[in-house]
């Protein structure tokens, strides 16, 4: 498997496009073990294939300036995935430290020097395929591969244009929030599918009665009146990001964050809008449905958040404050 991967060496070293497939070639850690990743399939009766009852992190392992690569919050991630199984009732058949080395070693073998990992609990078909699960037949599988920015490089940069999605986030009792399901995502690919059908990048969505949640995939911030408000967490995702930047915006910005709700027509008026999430990072928004924010570009509290980000998670300048953050794959 030696070099067949793209995503097994930096982005530096492997842009040509000759890899068919960012997992080709990558090895997999499934239920214990590692194994190639053409041999890591499913049944085609998994319980979670016909009703998606399981639950995923998405984690991000980044090239550090010591040379050596350094996950990203590996700790809380773990925490969230125990935490949505839990609300899910999927017993897992591991301890966090089992699904911790398994992350790390993942990394190691596969030689990445920056990675996207993606851990993901799931039923198999050991226990039927009937609504009422007895026994449940826990899978647990690790992957990663390279997987540059999710929104492309020049959203990072110049920002992105988004839609108000004309689909609703869930009722807390149609989903719960708190966990990272991997079913409630088909509500997620239709807003995402509808926002870029209809020529944006993103789909911003709002709950049951109108107010803002989230993006498709990522949590959402605007800056206004020189405060930073974010809807509060009994309606979004609770985003390891999310978590980051509001800390890195009070100790390192001086900016206070509010969290409340928020209306769509507060997005319009904002100074800045800008989305957080392990794929996206720290994405500005300059304009939501044909409106222009602020002044339509990327703006300033935005850019710098996003630099401060980027600093701390390469354990750059000034980033040995946040060194907890980082677990090293060495
Ligand atoms: C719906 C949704 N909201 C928010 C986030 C951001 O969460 P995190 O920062 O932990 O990646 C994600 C990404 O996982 C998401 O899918």
């Amino acid at each position: 498997m030696k070099g067949k991967a793209k995503g097994m060496v930096s982005k530096n070293s492997g842009s040509s496009g000759a890899a068919p497939s960012p997992f080709e070639g990558t090895k997999v850690w499934m239920d214990g073990r590692f194994v190639d990743y053409k041999d890591a399939s499913v049944s085609v009766n998994s319980h979670s294939l016909h009703y998606g009852l399981g639950a995923f992190e998405g984690i991000r392992c980044y090239e550090t300036k010591k040379g050596v690569p350094a996950i990203f919050r590996l700790d809380e991630h773990i925490d969230r995935l125990f935490s949505s199984c839990h609300i899910l009732q999927i017993p897992i058949p591991y301890e966090k430290k089992d699904i911790k080395d398994a992350i790390i070693q993942t990394v190691k073998i596969n030689k990445f020097k920056e990675c996207y990992i993606r851990p993901i609990v799931f039923i198999g078909d050991g226990g039927g395929l009937g609504i009422f699960l007895k026994n449940y037949d826990t899978r647990v599988a690790v992957t990663a591969w390279y997987w540059g920015a999710y929104l492309g490089e020049e959203a990072l940069k110049n920002g992105i244009r988004a839609k108000v999605s004309s689909y609703a986030r869930f009722h807390v009792n149609t989903f719960m929030g708190m966990s990272k399901s991997t079913g409630q995502y088909i509500n997620s690919i239709l807003a995402k599918k509808e926002a870029v059908n209809g020529g944006y990048d993103e789909a911003i969505m709002l709950d049951t009665s109108g107010l803002v949640c989230e993006a498709s995939g990522e949590n959402i911030f605007v800056y206004s009146g020189g405060f930073i408000k974010t809807p509060p967490l009994s309606s979004v995702l609770p985003g390891i990001t999310r978590n980051s930047v509001i800390e890195i915006m009070e100790k390192e910005m001086g900016l206070k964050v509010k969290e409340e709700r928020i209306t769509r027509d507060q997005l319009y008026i904002a100074d800045e809008v800008f989305l957080t999430g392990t794929a996206a990072e720290v994405t500005p928004v300059r304009e939501i449905d044909d409106r222009k924010i602020g002044a339509g570009k990327a703006g300033k509290v935005a850019l710098e958040l996003q630099s401060l980000f980027f600093d701390i998670v390469k354990g750059k300048n000034g980033a040995s404050k946040y060194k907890k953050w980082l677990t090293y794959a060495d």
